[in-house]
């Protein structure tokens, strides 16, 4: 494990739910049809599966991956293709390409950057003329597995530990996307779907949000305040997501982006 942003990754406890979490990715990079990028960036690559499906589907693409964890980078480095695919640690908040990019692809990382909407505009001047910027973000900040770890967070309880944390919602609306974008010059395909999602086992949902949400709040306590916070948060979770004979329903919102740079 290492800390990057304040927050710990985990690339076992990450892809406990790979399955779920790679269909959003799937589902973004189909909306760019018959593209043909040349020089593609992703950026917060994590563990590399899904940038090798990019080297995968553009076999004459060289694609820079990068991500700010060393952990994940030494998991990423399986999938490198000499000359074809690389990964590196690095911060995607002071990326900067040596020539411009054909398409910038960044899969569930902005929400952990909160300034990213003044970043955007500059991964956009990084693009050749008619490149893609493909993001996709969670837009489940209201849902009830955020809105409970918020209320515990900010308790008479735990407050003056936790307080101090990012627990709001660090994304846009599709349309705010949109509008940051084309203002920028962009043609912008922005939207948002809610998987359905079932999950399975014991406390699900508590084991997806400790992949995510839920780090930063466990790096702020030690042992044995991180397991009386979690048996409060386990509870929550069990009356918000009751199990049903099938599994668990865990709705999902994501948010989708994608802005073509204007040709001129
Ligand atoms: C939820 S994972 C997504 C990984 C990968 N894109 C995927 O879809 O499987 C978020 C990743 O963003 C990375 N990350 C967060 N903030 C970052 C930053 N400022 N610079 C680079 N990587 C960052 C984390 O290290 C983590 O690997």
């Amino acid at each position: 494990m290492s800390r990057e942003n304040g927050v710990r990754w985990d690339p076992a406890q990450y892809g406990v739910f790979g399955g779920a979490r790679a269909r959003p990715f799937a589902e973004l990079v189909a909306r760019l049809g018959d593209a043909a990028p040349a020089r593609v960036a992703d950026l917060g690559c994590g563990t590399g599966e899904l940038t090798a499906t990019l080297a995968a589907r553009w076999p004459g693409a060289r694609i820079d991956a990068l991500d700010s964890s060393p952990d994940m980078i030494r998991e990423a480095r399986r999938h490198e293709i000499p000359g074809r695919l690389s990964f590196r640690v690095a911060d995607v908040t002071t990326w900067k390409p040596d020539a411009p990019v054909d398409l910038i692809v960044s899969n569930a990382v902005l929400h952990w950057v909160p300034e990213h909407p003044d970043l955007l505009p500059r991964w956009i001047d990084a693009l050749a003329p008619g490149g893609r910027l493909a993001f996709q973000v969670p837009g489940n900040f209201d849902a009830p597995s955020h809105v409970l770890l918020r209320e515990l967070g900010r308790s008479d309880r735990w407050r003056a530990k936790l307080g101090h944390l990012q627990l709001d919602a660090p994304v846009l609306d599709p349309a705010g996307y949109l509008d940051l974008l084309a203002r920028h010059g962009c043609a912008v395909d922005a939207w948002e779907t809610t998987y359905a999602q079932v999950l399975h086992g014991e406390d699900p949902v508590l084991e997806w949000v400790k992949g995510t949400a839920l780090r930063p709040v466990l790096m702020a306590l030690d042992p044995d305040e991180a397991g009386e916070f979690l048996a409060a948060y386990r509870e929550r979770l069990r009356q918000a997501y009751p199990a049903a004979p099938y599994g668990t329903v865990f709705p999902f919102r994501r948010i989708f982006v994608i802005a073509t740079r204007n040709t001129t």
